[in-house]
C-alpha cells in the first residue's frame, strides 16, 4: 500500500489486519526511536480528527510538523501540490492531509512519494473516520457479518458516509439509509429506512451531522428536523436492548440528536473519539511498516 486514502480498495482481510494491528499497538508509546517527521495538513476546519493524529503519532515517536493556512503560504496563494511537494522536500516521512476539494487525493496519490493519509477529502470519502467507526463496531459485537446498520441524515454532503457504505459492505454488515429530502445521494445504491424503522431494527444507528458550510447556499432551516428525522427520546426507546448510537461528530445538538442522548448508555460517541488515537496509531503503523519508512 503505497498511501491510505481510501477504504474503497481494501479487502476484507486487510481492514481486519489494520483493525488487529490498532488493538495491539494502541495504547502503547514510543514504538519508533528513530528520527519521522508527520506533517499534519489540515485545510479544512478539525478538532478530533487533528488532534487524534498528534496524538497517535506522538505516541508512535514521530515529530509532529503543524500547518496553519492563515499563516503559511497559502495566505500567498500557493497551491495544494506546492504546499505538499514542499513538506516531501524538506523531510517530512508522513503526510496526513485534509482539504476541501474531492479529488485531491487523485492527483496528490500519484505525484508524491511520501506516504499519505487522506484525513478527509471534501464530500469524498474520509477512511480513517471509518476505520475507527469500524473498529467502535467490531469492539461492541465482535464481527461484522449480518449487522444492520443504519446511516441516517446529511448523506449527501457526508465524506464519512461515501466511506461506511462501501468499507462496512465489504466486511459483510447491511447498510440502510435514512433519507432526508434535499440530503439525499441517489448515486449510492442503498436501500432506505424511515428513522423509525431503523431504531427498531438496526444494530447501529448512525447519525450525520447537517453539513451546513458543504451546502453552498448557507445554513438550512433546522427547526423541525429533530422531530421528523432526528433521533429524539421517543425513537431511543424503541431500540433493541444491545443497539448502539454512533456520530463522528460534531454534533449538532438537539438537531440531528436529542442533546440528552449524545453520552446515554447506549451512545458510543465519545468512545469513537477515544477509538480515533489507537486506529490512527495502527493505520500509520500498517503504512509506513509496509513502506519500509519504520525500521
Ligand atoms: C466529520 C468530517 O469532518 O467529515 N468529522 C470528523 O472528522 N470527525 C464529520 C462532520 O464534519 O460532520
Amino acid at each position: 500500500m503505497q498511501h491510505f486514502l481510501s477504504v474503497r480498495n481494501l479487502s476484507a482481510n486487510t481492514i481486519e489486519t489494520i483493525l488487529e494491528r490498532a488493538e495491539v499497538i494502541g495504547g502503547t508509546r514510543e514504538q519508533h526511536t528513530g528520527r519521522y517527521f508527520a506533517a499534519n495538513l489540515f485545510f479544512e476546519p478539525s478538532t478530533r480528527t487533528k488532534m487524534s493524529f498528534v496524538v497517535a503519532e506522538r505516541n508512535l515517536g514521530m515529530d509532529t510538523l503543524d500547518f496553519h493556512t492563515e499563516t503559511s503560504s497559502t495566505a500567498k496563494g500557493e497551491s495544494l501540490y506546492d504546499t505538499v511537494r514542499t513538506y516531501e522536500s524538506i523531510g517530512a516521512d508522513l503526510l496526513v492531509i485534509r482539504h476541501a476539494n474531492d479529488n485531491w487525493c487523485d492527483e496528490l496519490g500519484s505525484s508524491i512519494s511520501v506516504p499519505i493519509i487522506n484525513a478527509g477529502s471534501g464530500k469524498g470519502e474520509h477512511p480513517t473516520q471509518c476505520m475507527l467507526d469500524l473498529y467502535t463496531i467490531k469492539q461492541e459485537f465482535g464481527a461484522f457479518q449480518g449487522l444492520n446498520v443504519a446511516i441516517a441524515g446529511d448523506i449527501k454532503h457526508s465524506r464519512v458516509a461515501r466511506s461506511h457504505v462501501s468499507a462496512l459492505k465489504t466486511v459483510g454488515a447491511n447498510v440502510y439509509f435514512v433519507n432526508v429530502p434535499g440530503f439525499m445521494d441517489e448515486s449510492l445504491d442503498i436501500p432506505s429506512l424511515t428513522m423509525d424503522e431503523a431504531c427498531t431494527m438496526c444494530d447501529v444507528v448512525m447519525l450525520l451531522r447537517i453539513q451546513h458550510e458543504r451546502h453552498g447556499n448557507g445554513a438550512c432551516d433546522t427547526t423541525s428536523y429533530l422531530e421528523k428525522f432526528g433521533l429524539t427520546i421517543e425513537r431511543e426507546r424503541k431500540m433493541q436492548n444491545h443497539a448502539i448510537i454512533m456520530h463522528p461528530a460534531p454534533v449538532n445538538r438537539n438537531v440531528e440528536i436529542d442533546t440528552r442522548l449524545v453520552e446515554c448508555d447506549r451512545s458510543r460517541i465519545f468512545q469513537q473519539m477515544e477509538n480515533g488515537v489507537a486506529v490512527r496509531m495502527g493505520i500509520m503503523d500498517y503504512l509506513l511498516a509496509e513502506r519500509s519508512v519504520f525500521v
